[in-house]
């Protein structure tokens, strides 16, 4: 890749998408670091209106991976069963970040968080993927019961999940689609 002007750049420019994680955990440093990346996050009107649930619990990101499937295939337990991938990539650090129901803007605030902390993830080495098939696991009538469970505040829901980790593979970069930009001057 092209030289890069400075580390933020550089940063921008190499963070990807890994879909193949390490099973060693994130250090606890980082981890705090990458969550303060999200808190500071610009939000309109300052409402911060995010939460994060960090879940490092392997057994129940193998379940939130089984009920994702299964609310997927609309409840067919016995298509689901077939669906062997891992939505979750065997990460070890799984972030469920929910926004305040009631804010035209909750859903772009929790969006700039997520991109803070995958950009802190990439510059401390880490690597991170936005999942956003995770609401899939909070689209049937049980959504309330399973965001008490993970300790969404009232009022929240949750919008993205992303995994964190050390890469154990790094896809090439997708090239960039021309056209995206016009000038006027
Ligand atoms: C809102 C959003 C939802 C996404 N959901 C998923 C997902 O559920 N599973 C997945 O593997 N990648 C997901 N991605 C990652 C995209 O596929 C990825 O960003 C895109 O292919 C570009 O690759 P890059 O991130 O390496 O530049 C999501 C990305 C965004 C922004």
């Amino acid at each position: 890749m092209a030289e890069h002007p400075n580390d933020t750049v550089r940063s921008i420019m190499e963070r990807r998408s890994v879909r193949k994680y390490k099973t060693q955990q994130i250090d606890e440093k980082d981890l705090r670091c990458i969550i303060d990346c999200g808190l500071w996050a610009p939000s309109a009107r300052n409402t911060q209106n995010w939460h994060f649930t960090v879940i490092q619990n392997a057994e129940l990101i193998s379940w939130m991976n089984k009920q994702t499937k299964e609310n997927i295939a609309g409840g067919n337990k016995d298509k689901s069963s077939k669906d062997d991938r891992d939505l979750f990539y065997g990460a070890p650090t799984v972030i469920l970040i929910s926004g305040g129901a009631d804010d035209i803007w909750t859903e772009s605030n929790c969006a700039y968080a997520v991109e803070n902390m995958c950009l802190a993830a990439q510059s401390l080495g880490l690597s991170s993927v936005i999942i956003g098939l995770a609401r899939f696991l909070f689209s049937t009538l049980e959504a309330e019961a399973y965001a008490k469970e993970f300790g969404v505040p009232d009022g929240y829901k949750p919008l993205y999940a992303v995994c964190f980790g050390y890469p154990d593979a790094r896809p090439d970069p997708p090239a960039r689609i021309p056209g995206k930009v016009n000038y006027i001057k």
